[in-house]
């Protein structure tokens, strides 16, 4: 078993200097990257258990039925590399299928990362795997010298390219090809525009998971930068917005109040939001467009229930 973990902290200044500079804008925002700690991390995958929430069930039902014509569409490689990572599951599929020698997973929540890599690589004694505990949204290149040489395919499930607006988005994919090499391969999966009443209910789930996993935020922030925020003087409010085409998670303010947060002070009007994640959905041919953009071609695509998977090169 081959099995390396390196660390790249997520200062804690970022988290505090993104915090305060969030809610010292108009309208308050927070990245959605800070959802993720470890209750954030255990929340998220109890969203997907959820019936409303059918994303991560259709991704994995098309991937393990479109398995075969997935690997021959990618053809042999030397290396996966897959970003967010998280709980290393997803990609169990295509190491079966392509049987590469090395997986690179990276991922901000580093201790979760960490454990389930090294779990991975005791199910998978031929497969070196490398962890990387980091923000690679901010230190993705820190990533480049952990990869062996040869041809790379970087995997990007989940729809969590919807989670960035599509300018970043294109950004992204396109550090992504630097980093995948001339001859690499990106497999993204992301969430298809649908009714909307359907997007709406999996962001509004009967059992109050997301509602929980967006109030977490509070929580974290009262835990790791000292603030008082009062989660039940928030509400978890999410909806499909169909001109911009995404979900708006919001926590809107449910009096006049004044938070303190790492020391300095915050006011919310009722009925003033704090912003907290966009998830974009696309049609097929315009996530290629995005794609493009970024300097990739589309190789092959496969879709069912309202997702796609598509290969690029
Ligand atoms: C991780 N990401 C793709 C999820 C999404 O659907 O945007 C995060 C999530 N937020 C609320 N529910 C799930």
């Amino acid at each position: 078993m081959a099995f390396t973990f390196r660390d790249f902290p997520v200062a804690a200044d970022d988290l505090r200097s993104d915090v305060l500079a969030g809610l010292a804008a108009c309208p308050k925002s927070i990245p959605p990257k800070y959802f993720y700690d470890e209750a954030g991390c255990r929340l998220f995958e109890a969203i997907c258990a959820q019936p409303e929430y059918a994303l991560c069930r259709t991704e994995r039902a098309l991937m393990a039925s479109r398995l075969p014509d997935i690997a021959a569409a990618v053809g042999p490689l030397d290396c996966i590399v897959e970003p967010g990572a998280g709980e290393c599951s997803k990609v169990r599929l295509l190491l079966d299928a392509l049987q590469p020698a090395h997986l690179v997973v990276l991922d901000i929540a580093g201790a979760p990362l960490a454990a389930a890599a090294q779990a991975l690589a005791h199910a998978y004694p031929q497969l070196a795997v490398t962890a990387l505990g980091m923000d690679f949204i901010r230190d993705l290149e820190a990533a480049a010298p952990c990869l062996p040489p040869g041809r790379r395919l970087i995997y990007y499930p989940g729809s969590s390219i919807g989670n960035f607006a599509p300018d970043t988005a294109t950004a992204l994919l396109a550090r992504f090809r630097r980093l995948a090499g001339a001859d690499g391969r990106l497999l993204i999966g992301f969430d298809l525009k649908k009714d909307p009443l359907l997007l709406h209910a999996a962001y509004n789930d009967a059992a109050g998971i997301t509602a929980a996993f967006n109030l977490n935020l509070l929580e974290r922030l009262n835990r790791e930068l000292d603030a008082d925020f009062d989660p039940t003087r928030f509400r978890h409010y999410a909806f499909y917005n169909p001109v911009a085409g995404r979900i708006e998670m919001h926590l809107v303010s449910l009096a006049a109040q004044t938070v303190s947060v790492a020391g300095r002070r915050f006011h919310f009007a009722l009925g003033e939001t704090l912003h907290t994640e966009h998830s974009y959905k696309f049609r097929r041919d315009e996530f290629s467009t995005i794609a493009g953009n970024a300097g990739w071609k589309l190789v092959d695509d496969w879709e069912q229930q309202g997702f796609a998977v598509q290969l690029y090169g």
